[in-house]
């Protein structure tokens, strides 16, 4: 009897510990699901219509597009940019480009500055030589800016993208921002880039994925 019940218990308790097994598996993909849905960020306008700066720089987590260095040692002191760019693309819309080749409806793309590198001894170009070589390392961050195309929310501007900078300047970042006029950033992204309005010729990530 004992050696029995044993036997038909075996498999019973097989069957619970895989049934908890899959219901565990179930669960925890729901909730990454969940969380993951629900870590996405959705631009937010205040009641001026005003974006909000996006929480815990939250862009820092998205693909990287591209980068690239302005030194104000090479402007005359005063790149327009200053001085490192670093570009992000939301990670639904970079999934979404990267089957389409476009940017799709709601796309953003954030771009971060930070300062050269340049303590006691910088060379006459802003350049500092470390252990790697002479060149342009990151300094602090400077300065945040945004783009999103939306026909939904900006029907009215030139390809649907609207322009937002958080200042140009050390954190904090400005907690809101106005929507700029067209002459003061769609213009120049409508005369010069390459793709959408969007500077693909410099963002290798985005050439490379584009279908071909
Ligand atoms: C004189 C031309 C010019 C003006 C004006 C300009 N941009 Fe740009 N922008 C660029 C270039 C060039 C790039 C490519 C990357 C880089 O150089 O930083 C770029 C890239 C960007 C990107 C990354 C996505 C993309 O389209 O490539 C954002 C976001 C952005 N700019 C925001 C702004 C905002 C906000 C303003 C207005 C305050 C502005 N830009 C004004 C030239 C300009």
């Amino acid at each position: 009897m004992k050696f029995n019940s044993a036997r038909i218990q075996t498999p019973a308790i097989t069957l619970t510990m895989a049934g908890a097994l899959i219901a565990g598996v179930l669960i925890s993909d729901r909730v990454l699901a969940q969380s993951a849905s629900d870590s996405r960020y959705k631009p937010q306008h205040n009641a001026k219509g005003e974006l909000l700066l996006p929480k815990d720089h939250v862009w820092r987590d998205w693909p990287f597009v591209g980068g690239l260095v302005t030194p104000n040692a090479l402007n005359d002191g005063k790149a327009p940019f200053p001085e490192h760019h670093i570009v992000h693309i939301d990670p639904e819309s970079w999934a979404h480009y990267k089957k389409t080749g476009v940017f799709r409806e709601g796309t953003i793309i954030a771009k971060e500055l930070t300062r050269v590198r340049a303590p006691d001894g910088a060379n006459k170009d802003g350049s500092t030589t470390e252990v790697s070589g002479t060149g342009y390392f990151m300094g602090d961050y400077s300065g945040f800016e945004i783009t999103i195309k939306s026909k939904k929310l900006y029907p009215n501007e030139p390809g649907n993208w609207a322009y937002y900078t958080f200042g140009h300047h050390a954190e904090p970042y400005s907690a809101t921002a106005k929507k700029q006029p067209v002459e003061a950033c769609a213009a120049c992204h409508t005369a010069s880039a390459a793709e959408d309005m969007v500077f693909s010729q410099f963002y290798p990530a985005l050439r490379e994925a584009k279908p071909k």
